[in-house]
């Protein structure tokens, strides 16, 4: 059943890979880009040990290595290796051509491909929603990066209360995206999906409590957009 739903996504987005930048592009109206550089820059404020590896999860098109790379040579920091794990073909298959440079596996975000407290940085943008398996995804990246090392997620969360642009957002979220991403990608479905999605996940602070359960503490957390997305930075204890 899990298995199914997970396969489900994992299709949805290789039918979606060859609009997917596009569609983004056009419907975070280019937010994400601030806060994917503040991701990158909050952690390395953070972390000032050697930085041996880097691992995307959910990568995608590659977009998030892209910018760890660049804030990188920005913040003077050398990163040895920086990998992206996806199990979209599609996904992947874009990020290669965009990125011929960069590292991709594919593979689950259950199942990373390196050895125990091997990772300095794990990062998941839009992604961790995906994951219909998290409980065991968290203990994974648990299980990989070094003690003191960090998870980095970038995601859509549910909102608590109900406030005063709860309404504009609900119209944007519902009727508007699912439109827009519907005519870019021709798949309809897949951006109905993306509210829904949203609404089925975990707010914030349930976000943080999961992450703690598997093992970190939340260093930094801030939500965006009319609070539709956040950024959680949490260190490995
Ligand atoms: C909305 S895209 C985000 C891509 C990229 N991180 C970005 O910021 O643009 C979500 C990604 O999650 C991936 N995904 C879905 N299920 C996954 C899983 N179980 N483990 C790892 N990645 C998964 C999809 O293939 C897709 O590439």
């Amino acid at each position: 059943m899990e298995e199914n739903k997970q396969e489900k996504i994992v299709e949805m987005f290789d039918d979606i890979a060859p609009t997917y930048d596009k569609a983004n592009r056009v419907l975070s109206m280019g937010v994400d880009i601030q806060w994917r550089k503040k991701a990158c820059n909050e952690t390395f404020d953070r972390y000032d040990k050697p930085i041996d590896l880097i691992v995307d999860v959910a990568c995608g098109t590659g977009d998030m290595m892209n910018y760890w790379d660049k804030q990188a040579k920005k913040n003077k920091r050398d990163i040895k290796k920086i990998v992206g794990v996806d199990p979209s073909v599609g996904m992947v298959q874009v990020g290669k051509e965009k990125f011929p440079n960069f590292e991709f596996i594919i593979s689950d975000a259950t199942a990373l491909p390196v050895d125990d407290e091997s990772i300095d940085i794990l990062s998941i943008s839009y992604g961790i929603r995906n994951v219909v398996k998290r409980e065991e995804a968290f203990r994974e990246f648990a299980r990989a990066i070094k003690p003191g090392g960090y998870v980095v997620i970038l995601e859509f969360t549910k909102d608590d209360k109900k406030g005063l642009l709860f309404g504009v957002k609900d119209f944007y979220m519902n009727k508007v995206l699912p439109k827009i991403g519907g005519f870019i990608s021709k798949n309809r479905e897949a951006y109905e999906y993306l509210p829904n999605s949203i609404e089925g996940f975990l707010t914030s602070d349930m976000l943080q409590n999961e992450l703690n359960d598997a093992g970190f503490t939340t260093e930094f957390s801030k939500s965006f957009s009319m609070d539709i997305s956040t950024l959680v930075i949490a260190k490995k204890r």
